[in-house]
This record gives C-alpha cells, sequence and structure tokens, in this order.
C-alpha cells in the first residue's frame, strides 16, 4: 500500500521540479529586466544604468574599470588582467541567461565598486542600459 502511495507523489514531485527548474535558473535578459522592475517598482532607465556603470561610486573602481566603458567588446580584470567576455547580451548569448550567476556577480561587484549590494532597481537601470547596446 506504502509503496502505491510513494511512487505516484515522488513522480509529481519531480514532475513540479522539472517544470519548476528552467523558470528558476534559465532566463531570457528581458524577463530578468521584467523582474527587476517588478520587484523596484519602477521602470528602468537606461540612461542611469550608464552613469552607474562608467563612474566611481567612491572606491577604487567603477563597472567600467574591468568591463569596459563600452561592454560590447571583452573587457580586463582592473587586477589580475584577466579576460571578461562582452557583458551586453546582443554580444554575447550567455549573458544574463542564468539567474543564479547573474546575481552572483551583481552582489561581488556591486559590493566591489559600490561598497554594498545594488538594489533591484539599480540591476534593472544596469540590464536596461545593456540591453540597448546594440551591434
Ligand atoms: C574587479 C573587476 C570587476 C568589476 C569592477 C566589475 N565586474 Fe562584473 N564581472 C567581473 C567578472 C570577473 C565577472 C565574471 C566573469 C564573467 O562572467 O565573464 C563579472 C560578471 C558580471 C555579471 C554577470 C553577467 C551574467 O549574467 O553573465 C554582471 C551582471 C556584472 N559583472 C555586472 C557588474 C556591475 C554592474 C559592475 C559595477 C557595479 C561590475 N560588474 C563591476 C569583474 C568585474
Amino acid at each position: 500500500m506504502k509503496h502505491h502511495i510513494f511512487v505516484p507523489c515522488w513522480a509529481a514531485a519531480f514532475g513540479v521540479a522539472a517544470f519548476f527548474m528552467p523558470v528558476a535558473h534559465a532566463a531570457e535578459p528581458a524577463h530578468l529586466l521584467a523582474g527587476y522592475n517588478a520587484q523596484a517598482g519602477a521602470n528602468a532607465s537606461p540612461e542611469r544604468g550608464q552613469k552607474l556603470f562608467t563612474t566611481r561610486q567612491g572606491r577604487d573602481w567603477s563597472c567600467a574599470s574591468c568591463h569596459g566603458a563600452l561592454p560590447v567588446q571583452a573587457g580586463r580584470h582592473a587586477s589580475t588582467g584577466k579576460h571578461i567576455a562582452a557583458l551586453a547580451p546582443a554580444f554575447n548569448a550567455e549573458r544574463f541567461t542564468d539567474t543564479a550567476k547573474t546575481e552572483k556577480w551583481f552582489r561581488r561587484n556591486c559590493n566591489d565598486v559600490i561598497g554594498r549590494e545594488c538594489s533591484a532597481g539599480e540591476k534593472a537601470d544596469v540590464l536596461a542600459w545593456l540591453l540597448s547596446l546594440k551591434p
């Protein structure tokens, strides 16, 4: 009896996980932006995003220090010199397609550059600007 209950439950749980997994991890830049906008309760401003990206925020680096002022081509890590692939999605199809990766680097880089995490609105601004960069 137990066995009969267990099997369908397991199958259902697996089905649910398989359904939600792509939603949680694989993303599209435009959907990610919509999510940040919703979280911020406001619409993103590409101009504000560009400003945040290219100006220093009181620390040694700006975002542009590693990604370049126009991140349509590879940048160079400001301290290690390591190659960093283009950040704008139109120039690098892998960008902003993995929510966990995006969140990890936003957290780390905003802390390095601003000394705190970026707000949802700031992430939306930066992403909106990056999405506006076209070949
Ligand atoms: C000290 C160098 C450095 C600085 C400064 C820096 N980044 Fe990055 N950034 C990296 C590296 C290294 C990676 C990870 C390698 C990669 O994805 O190419 C990365 C990755 C990212 C990603 C992941 C994108 C994705 O989903 O693939 C985002 C978003 C990002 N950076 C935004 C920013 C923003 C916004 C700032 C300014 C607040 C900033 N970075 C400043 C080095 C830097």
